[in-house]
C-alpha cells in the first residue's frame, strides 16, 4: 500500500494520505518541530506540505525528517510563501523563515558549497528540484521573462508564493522523475485538499451572474452532483 503523508493539515485533510499537524484533530498529531515522524525509514511514497514549514521553529529537523521517512526518488511537493510578500508574509510573526527559488539549492549536491548535505551536525538531507512555479501578482504577470526576473530580485510583492516538485536522493546513483507529472500530482492535492468540517452548500442568489455562469458550466461540463 502506498504511504503518502499530508504535513501541516491544517483544517484540511487529503483523502489517501496520513494527515500530520500539531492540530489535535489530525490524524497524527505531532510538533514538526521536535518529534520524529512514526514512520520508518524509506518507507513513504509522497509528501505534500502546503504553507506549514514557515512556520516551524527548527525547520531542519522537520525537513529531515521528511527525508528520512521518503524513499529514493519520491515526491516532496512543497508549497511555501514567498520571501518578499510583504502583507501576510514579512510582518507575520508566524511565519519564522523565507523561501525563493534558491531554498532548496542548499539540499542539492553540487549547486551550493556548504549545504545541508555535507552538514556534519546533522543527517545528511539531499532534495533534487523537478521544478518550481511562481504565483505572480498583479502587473508582474504580464512582464518578459527578463523583466520578471529582475522584479522578483529587486522588488516586493511580485510573487505571492512559490510550489516546488522535489525529490528525496537517499543514495548516490541517477534519481528519475518526470517533472511535468510532479506538477499534476502537486495540482491534484491542491484540488483534493477538503475541509474536515464541510458547511452545507447554500444555493446562489438569484441574480449573481457569476454563480449561474458556474452553474451553467458545471452542467455544460457533467459535473452536477
Ligand atoms: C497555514 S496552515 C496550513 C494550511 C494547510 N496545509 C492547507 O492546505 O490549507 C499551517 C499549519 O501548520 C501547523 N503547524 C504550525 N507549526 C507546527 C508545528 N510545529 N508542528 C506541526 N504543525 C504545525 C498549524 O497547526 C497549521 O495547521
Amino acid at each position: 500500500m502506498m504511504e503518502r503523508l499530508n504535513i501541516g493539515a491544517s483544517q484540511t485533510r487529503l483523502e489517501g494520505f496520513t494527515n500530520i499537524d500539531v492540530a489535535p484533530w489530525a490524524d497524527i498529531s505531532l510538533d514538526l518541530g521536535t518529534d520524529p515522524l512514526p514512520f520508518a525509514d524509506d518507507s513513504v511514497d509522497c509528501v505534500f506540505s502546503y504553507h506549514t514549514l514557515e512556520h516551524v521553529p527548527d525547520y531542519l529537523f522537520a525537513l529531515g525528517e521528511i527525508h528520512r521517512v521518503l524513499k529514493h526518488g519520491a515526491p516532496f511537493l512543497v508549497g511555501l510563501p514567498y520571501v518578499t510578500l510583504t502583507e501576510v508574509h514579512l510582518v507575520n510573526p508566524y511565519h519564522l523563515h523565507n523561501f525563493n527559488e534558491h531554498s532548496f539549492d542548499f539540499f542539492e549536491k553540487g549547486k551550493l558549497r556548504n549545504s545541508a548535505s555535507e552538514d556534519v551536525m546533522r543527517r545528511p538531507i539531499e532534495f533534487k528540484k523537478a521544478f518550481h512555479r511562481f504565483h505572480y501578482m498583479g502587473v508582474a504577470n504580464v512582464l518578459p521573462e527578463r523583466g520578471k526576473r529582475w522584479a522578483r530580485r529587486h522588488l516586493f510583492n511580485v510573487v505571492r508564493k512559490i510550489d516546488y516538485g522535489l525529490v528525496a536522493v537517499k543514495h548516490d546513483g541517477p534519481v528519475e522523475f518526470d517533472a511535468d507529472a510532479l506538477r499534476a500530482e502537486f495540482l491534484a492535492c491542491m484540488a483534493a485538499r477538503e475541509p474536515y468540517r464541510k458547511k452545507p452548500a447554500s444555493p446562489p442568489p438569484p441574480n449573481d451572474w457569476r454563480a449561474k455562469k458556474r452553474q451553467f458550466r458545471t452542467w455544460w461540463a457533467g459535473k452536477e452532483d
